[in-house]
């Protein structure tokens, strides 16, 4: 019998730590997080790869040291701070933005970054795509993962496997939670559909943690779901979260989950996230920089082997994309014309807390008027 094979871990680390304004990140900071991880990493992972989508930094590793190793954490927020410190020497906006002032003690969780690691039994044509997003929030995926996964219009391999029949688990987060621990309710998307898409319609706070075949067990995707805005009172920005999702077999194929995003979904976020977007499926690298819009998404996909990544190939390169960005565009530019009063998310949602402060600075100019005279 042939011995069992180690598992692999895919770990996915994300961070702003600045620009010019909130568009892109400079070259060279990107090339510096590289170089660190070259020069500092050699024994740690097995593959890396570095790439940019809006003002954001992605780091995947593929290695076989299991989540939260502490000598790969610590690798990669020295990374950032590399980055963060040619930011700071080109005197970039917002430089370390997602980098709380906190010193490191052994973990990257918490400390600002979009996290997530994945630990898997590598199957044979190992195929995950890495889907990074700017400008909005974790509940940015749901629409598509749970079609993607849950519904015959969008996982053609509903209709061809019995097994997958039996649905996915969602686990989901409650994101506003805040006691010890994590709240989480799971649900599968073939016997409870409707119950799941209720819940995820409250994109703010119930979002996707991760999703597992009933069949199998085997874990399909995760979801960062760190949120930034309830983690620091200082912080200003979006948490831009990031997901990994295994396609192919048991799971999705990968046009299928590619191809729902041509829906171009509303979601949360963009103008200091006070606005509900257009989410444009994007090429990996492309800056954001319509009205601080519209929410984008980019698709990484790596075939894996005993931890080492190949390179990517981008999932939104073909030129049909193109005519869906045409349609995400004019969307988005529309709905931003007709909108009555700058700002189309509820107040409590609203990431910059600049107009709730404006608004209690009006309260003491309210006058009472016209009481009716007593009888
Ligand atoms: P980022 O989170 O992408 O930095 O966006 C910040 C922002 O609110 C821009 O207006
Ligand atoms: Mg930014
Ligand atoms: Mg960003």
């Amino acid at each position: 019998m042939e011995p069992k094979k180690p598992k692999t871990t895919i770990s996915v680390f994300k961070a702003d730590v600045g620009g010019p304004g909130h568009i892109m990140p400079f070259p060279g900071m990107i090339d510096e997080v590289r170089r660190y991880l070259e020069a500092n990493g050699q024994g740690i992972y097995k593959s890396f790869h570095v790439s940019s989508t809006g003002d954001d930094i992605a780091i995947i590793v593929g290695h076989q040291r299991g989540p939260n190793d502490k000598a790969l954490h610590e690798l990669c927020y020295k990374a950032f701070i590399a980055a963060t410190n040619v930011a700071k020497g080109l005197n970039a906006y917002a430089a370390g933005q997602d980098l709380f002032d906190t010193a490191f003690c052994g973990n990257l969780a918490g400390m600002g970054p979009q996290i997530i690691e994945m630990e898997i039994d590598e199957r044979k044509g190992e195929t995950v795509v890495l889907f990074c997003m700017d400008k909005t929030r974790a509940g940015a995926f749901s629409g598509a993962f749970r079609r993607a996964c849950g519904t015959v219009e969008f996982n053609t391999g509903l209709l061809h496997s019995v097994k997958m029949q039996q649905g996915f688990v969602f686990e989901v987060l409650d994101n506003y939670y805040n006691g010890p621990g994590e709240r989480v309710i799971r649900l599968n998307s073939n016997s409870e559909m409707p119950a799941l898409a209720a819940l995820l319609v409250v994109e703010d706070r119930y979002v996707i943690k991760s999703i597992t075949s009933a069949a199998t067990g085997e874990l399909c995707a995760m979801v960062s779901t760190f949120c930034l805005d309830r983690s620091s009172s200082t912080h200003v920005g979006k948490d831009d979260p990031v997901a990994l999702f295994r396609v192919q077999g048991g799971f999705t194929a990968l046009g299928d989950v590619l191809g729902v995003f041509a829906l171009c979904f509303l979601v949360g976020g963009g103008m200091r996230g006070s606005h509900k977007v257009v989410l444009m499926p994007v090429e990996v690298g492309t800056c954001v920089s319509d009205g601080d819009g519209p929410a984008v998404v980019s698709a990484q996909v790596f075939c894996i082997n005993e931890g080492v990544l190949t390179d990517p190939t981008d999932g939104f390169k073909q030129p049909t994309w193109d005519k869906v960005r045409e349609k995400a565009s004019r969307i988005n530019s529309w709905l931003r014309s007709i909108e009555p009063d700058g700002v189309t998310l509820p107040l409590n949602e609203i990431e910059y807390h600049g107009i709730q402060d404006t608004l209690e600075a009006l309260q003491p100019r309210f006058e009472i008027v016209n009481v009716p005279a007593a009888t």
